[in-house]
């Protein structure tokens, strides 16, 4: 069977069958997922019921993995029966390391909702992220759904004065910025440190659709050369516009689903659940940006 991508949404998102990713994949289906991700920038394959080996093996394909920092663990804690044993795997869930769900107060808790502010994986790196992709391992029976924003066509749809305003602009991309908005989570001296800061162009040009996307979202701090009140009214002013709902796809995850998305020209959001009573288990897989920054022009 051939790969077939159906639209989820009028202005992007799809959903992928007839691959099955927990075997090798050939040049060409490779390279069909890469065309159906430069079009739909959100991508669901259903019904892949991965390893994390298989999984960590696929995303390899597209580049380099990001390493999951670990935040919010004892430094150099690594338990001999870990529940994720592999650093390319993001632990995307409300589990501690034994599997036991994590009580409200616990600091990783508290990071993690972080995740419900719109956001793209790792635009507080000057090397970020080119596509994540999660794998649902298992998922509550109500809420813990994801919502995207494709933000090339909410670029498109901005008004030209608000476009040529854009032209030029750089924004800093900070973690903690994103988390002290929610307050909760209070990084180490040494978490701080291994997360600076990161400066990106505020209009950038997705490279496989050529088509310009806005770049912003929770890391996006303010704007260099302008004063830091300004910046963060502009950049929540974007965001109000590139988050309406027509923007915006929704996807309710089914165990086995593998959900793909480009952290380029989209965002993204967990939308809550009752996390003490019910268990969310996804794992991130994360492809590091190692092009030089595409500027818009
Ligand atoms: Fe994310």
């Amino acid at each position: 069977m051939d790969l077939v991508a159906t639209p989820l949404h009028p202005l992007f998102a799809a959903r992928i069958t007839g691959v099955d990713l927990s075997k090798p994949i050939d040049e060409g289906t490779q390279r069909a997922i890469e065309r159906a991700m430069d079009e739909y920038a959100v991508c669901v394959l259903p019904d892949q019921h991965l390893e994390d080996e298989q999984q960590i093996a696929f995303s390899r394909c597209y580049g380099p993995l990001e390493m999951s920092p670990g935040i919010g663990r004892k430094p150099g804690e690594v338990p001999a029966n870990a529940r994720i044993k592999h650093r390319e795997i993001f632990d995307i869930s409300n589990l501690d390391q034994s599997g036991a769900i994590l009580g409200e107060n616990n600091p990783r808790a508290a990071f993690m909702r972080g995740n419900e502010l719109w956001h793209t994986d790792s635009s507080f790196r000057r090397e970020a992220a080119t596509w994540s992709m999660l794998h649902a391992k298992a998922v509550p029976p109500a809420g813990g759904d994801t919502e995207f924003a494709d933000t090339r066509a909410a670029y498109d749809a901005l008004p030209e004065a608000m476009k040529r305003r854009l032209e030029g602009l750089v924004a800093e991309h900070s973690l903690w910025h994103s988390r002290a908005r929610l307050g909760g989570y209070v990084p180490t001296e040494e978490e701080r440190k291994s997360h600076p800061s990161a400066r990106h162009q505020v209009v950038r040009r997705h490279p496989g659709s050529g088509r310009k996307a806005l770049y912003i979202a929770a890391h996006a701090s303010h704007i260099i050369g302008m004063p830091i009140e300004e910046g963060r009214a502009l950049l929540a002013e974007l965001m109000e516009f590139a988050t309406q709902p027509q923007f915006v796809y929704r996807h309710k995850w089914r165990v086995g689903d593998l959900g793909i998305w480009d952290n380029r020209c989209t965002m993204h959001r967990a939308t809550p659940f009752d996390v003490t009573d019910h268990v969310r288990d996804l794992r991130r897989t994360t492809i590091i940006d190692t092009t030089p920054e595409v500027f818009a022009g």
